[in-house]
């Protein structure tokens, strides 16, 4: 039987696309123990999805996570695995995009592009695939494995197993860190050769992984502006190879009628109400972000960190935000991911009050 597919959302028509991101574990991306926090059940997901599929929103990205960060709450110590939820969702969705989160080093690649075909049959076309090289040393110690000494070169390798079984190659494997004989995999994805891939690597050498391998990489910027040097850049090391990269980045997402009653939200649940032990251990993992800004910057990241571990705060009216919208797509971001301290309380708001005003800036079309 042959499956009819729409294009992947990720490449629809609108101008600055949105999606979910971090839905799928605990805290969602705040690092906070505002009693209302983000719990991550399985309902509440479900839920969240299907108004974001219904709203036109293109995708929903869930966070590999192995751990938590410690702290009062454990941020992120309760996740769901991100290939078995994606097919949970693929099932339960009619037109968003589900990308499934996969660190390479620790996933066989001829499993994952089991698991990957998979839902890319459920959800006849939907799926996405983030690759994820890893950073987060106490998750390799507790697979027993260390990372490589380049984790870009093995994810590559990785990385060319998979797509060849997405493809319906049969082959044999030689390489460093790969070595693998009568390589086979059916089904083939629906999307060929593979489904929409992305990656959200910082480094050099993981914006030339992603720019071999990702059709769009995400990245977090300090302000909007410098935000234009990194797309450049991605862009560039795109080029060599001959790729045509879109650029995401990642926000986290506090709406609200008046500025005031936005930040007065921010400065509870990510200052005040901060998990402070788990904002020092995620930050202290990250190393750059604790010991390369002055103490201004560092006081503001740690606001974010706490937000929305690093990424762009969005706080305040629905007009702020758009407006805020408007710039990163004025500079050539093609969208960004959301979250929110609790999705089910507020993605209904940002939904009725936020999407409409992107269409009449021309960031987004009414959904028919
Ligand atoms: C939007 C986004 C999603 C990410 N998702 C994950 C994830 O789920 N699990 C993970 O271990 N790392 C995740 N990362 C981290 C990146 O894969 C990457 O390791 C990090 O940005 C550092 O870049 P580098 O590896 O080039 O140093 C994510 C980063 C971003 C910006």
């Amino acid at each position: 039987m042959t499956v009819a597919v729409a294009p992947n959302p990720l490449f629809g028509p609108n101008s600055f696309k949105l999606g979910i991101f971090s839905e799928n574990a605990d805290g969602g991306l705040a690092l906070t123990t505002v009693p209302e926090r983000w719990r991550a059940e399985w309902d509440d997901i479900v839920h969240i999805s299907r108004l974001a599929d219904r709203a036109g929103i293109e995708f929903i990205l869930p966070i590999a996570r192995w751990k938590g960060f410690g702290g009062e709450t454990d941020a992120r110590g309760r996740s769901f695995e991100t290939l078995t939820h994606g097919a949970a969702l693929a099932a339960l969705t009619e037109r968003i995009a589900i990308f499934s989160t996969v660190h390479a080093p620790l996933v066989h690649p001829v499993f994952a592009a089991k698991a990957l075909a998979t839902i890319d049959h459920v959800s006849h076309g939907r799926a996405g695939l983030n690759i994820v090289c890893g950073w987060n040393q106490p998750e390799f110690e507790m697979f027993g494995t260390a990372q490589a000494d380049d984790r870009y070169a093995q994810g590559y390798e990785w990385y060319q197993v998979l797509v060849r079984i997405l493809a319906g190659e049969a082959f044999d494997f030689s390489g460093k860190y790969f070595n693998l004989k009568g390589v086979i995999g059916a089904p083939s994805s629906v999307q060929q050769p593979r489904p929409v891939t992305m990656s959200a690597a910082f480094s050099p050498p993981g914006r030339d992984f992603a720019a071999k391998t990702s059709d769009f990489l995400f990245t977090t910027f300090a302000e909007i502006d410098s935000g234009a040097a990194h797309i450049a850049d991605i862009r560039e090391r795109g080029r060599k190879v001959g790729r045509d990269l879109g650029v995401f980045t990642t926000t986290h997402v506090v709406c609200r009628p008046t500025q005031g009653e936005a930040e007065a939200y921010y400065q509870r649940y990510a200052v005040d109400l901060a998990d402070h032990v788990a904002v020092d251990r995620h930050m202290a993992l990250k190393k750059e972000f604790a010991h390369s800004h002055d103490p201004h910057v560092f006081d503001q990241y740690r606001q974010r960190f706490a937000g929305g571990v690093g990424t762009y705060p969005l706080v305040g009216t629905p007009r702020h935000i758009v407006d805020e919208m408007t710039k990163m797509q004025a500079i050539g971001f093609a969208g960004t991911t959301l979250s929110f301290v609790n999705f089910r309380d507020e993605l209904p708001y940002f939904i009725d009050q936020v999407l409409p005003l992107m269409v009449e800036a021309g960031l987004r079309q009414p959904v028919p």
